[in-house]
Formats: C-alpha cells, sequence, structure tokens
C-alpha cells in the first residue's frame, strides 16, 4: 500500500507557486520593458545646463577664478553634441553655438556676436563623444567631480568661404544656413597671439572635455 499523503493539498500549494513565479516573470517583464521605453524615448536626446569653474592663465599671471556656463544637447541616437555657449564672464570671449558631429567628424561654431559660421574637422582629443560628455557634466553637476579646471587655447586661421552647406550634413546646416560660413585651418605653431594681431581675432571659450577651451579665430594677416 502506498501512503497517501494529501495529494490535494500539494497540488494547490504548487499550483500558488506556479501562480506567484507567473506574476513574478510578468512583473519582470514590465520593469523591463518600461526601462527599455524610457531609454528609447528619454534617452535618445538629453538637455544639461551645466558650469564649470577654471583658472584663467591665459592673459594675466595672475590667476583668476572665472566660471563658464553653457547649455549641453546631446543626441545619442544621431551621435552628435550642440553646446549653447552662454553670455560668458571673459569679456573677451563670445556666446556661441556649437555642434559636434561624430557621424561626419566635423565641428561647426556659430559665433554670435559676429554671426559667422566657422567649421573645421572634429578634434576628438578635445572633444568627448556623447555617452562619456554625458556621464562626465552628470558628474560635474552633482558636483561629486571636477570642483575646478584649467584653460588650453587653440589657434584657428580663417579660410576659404563654403558655398555648399548641405555638403556639410543635416545639423551643421541647420546651425549655419543663412550664415556667412568660413573653413578654419588649425595653426600648430605655438606662439603668442600678439596685440595687434588680436584685434582681428575672435574668442570662443567652451568645454566638452575635463577642461576648458579657447579657440581663438584669427582672420589671415
Ligand atoms: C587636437 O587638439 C590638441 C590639443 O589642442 C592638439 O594638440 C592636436 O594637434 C589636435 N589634433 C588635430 C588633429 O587637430
Ligand atoms: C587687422 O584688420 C585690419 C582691418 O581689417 C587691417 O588693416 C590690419 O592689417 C589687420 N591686422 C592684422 C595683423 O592682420
Amino acid at each position: 500500500m502506498l501512503p497517501l499523503s494529501s495529494p490535494t493539498g500539494r497540488s494547490s500549494l504548487s499550483g500558488v507557486c506556479y501562480l506567484s513565479m507567473g506574476l513574478i516573470v510578468l512583473l519582470l517583464g514590465l520593469v523591463f520593458a518600461s526601462i527599455y521605453i524610457y531609454k528609447y524615448f528619454l534617452i535618445t536626446q538629453s538637455v544639461l545646463r551645466c558650469g564649470v569653474r577654471y583658472d584663467d592663465t591665459l592673459y594675466s599671471p595672475f590667476r583668476q577664478q572665472l566660471e563658464l556656463l553653457e547649455d549641453v544637447k546631446i543626441y545619442f541616437e544621431d551621435n552628435y553634441e550642440q553646446i549653447n555657449v552662454l553670455v560668458p564672464q571673459f569679456g573677451g570671449s563670445d556666446p556661441a553655438d556649437i555642434v559636434h558631429d561624430f557621424q561626419r567628424g566635423l565641428t561647426a561654431y556659430h559665433d554670435m556676436a559676429l554671426d559667422k559660421c566657422y567649421v573645421i574637422d572634429l578634434n576628438t582629443t578635445i572633444v568627448m563623444p556623447p555617452h562619456n560628455l554625458w556621464e562626465l557634466l552628470v558628474n560635474v553637476k552633482k558636483g561629486t567631480y571636477l570642483p575646478q579646471t584649467y584653460i588650453i587655447q587653440e589657434e584657428m586661421i580663417v579660410t576659404e568661404h563654403i558655398n555648399d552647406l548641405e555638403q556639410l550634413g543635416s545639423f551643421i546646416y541647420r546651425l549655419c544656413n543663412g550664415k556667412e560660413t568660413y573653413r578654419l585651418k588649425r595653426r600648430t605653431a605655438r606662439r603668442r597671439i600678439n596685440r595687434r594681431e588680436a584685434g582681428n581675432c575672435s574668442h570662443i571659450r567652451h568645454f566638452e572635455n575635463t577642461f576648458v577651451v579657447e579657440t581663438v579665430i584669427c582672420k589671415k594677416s
């Protein structure tokens, strides 16, 4: 004879087990689905207003502490960054809109004071790609990183006028359409920009990395 130990109780117990397992799977499914939807709809484009403090050592032998503020929009799917430099504390620097198009490997500066556009190859030593930049800026904003930084300078020479803006891709096209647009060339020889020349140069200060960059854009002399 077989010992019959309440077969009905056992099956109802396993029924409850299956039901709760099913519920857990369903809940997990919902959680993953909402994470996916959240990522898809919110993370494809993100906007952040961000500020950094830096020591300005470029024009004065004394360290002067300044703050730079910019609005950063990052488009993860399209692989580009749009930066709006708000009216800077440093008087000699122009407010600007900047696009870094990682797909095309191009950077465009719209100098708002002159209402002119300048295009040059994207320099990945200076500009972090979208995900890295986003992570950096979120940490800077939280105050967990980079309370204080430094500035470097790069000098560009204005070269030829660009007539066909469409060849630059739709993001730069949107930024520069209707504005006089020029190509830039990096000046490699390091030297100090003298006073007389400085009058023909404009300055844009911005950050897309752990340091601030002053891009000096000069007319050919
Ligand atoms: C990128 O920027 C760095 C720092 O200013 C500079 O040393 C380097 O030559 C630049 N690279 C290109 C390809 O322009
Ligand atoms: C600066 O521009 C002015 C007028 O456009 C010109 O006369 C002068 O020679 C320029 N200076 C330099 C150093 O290019």
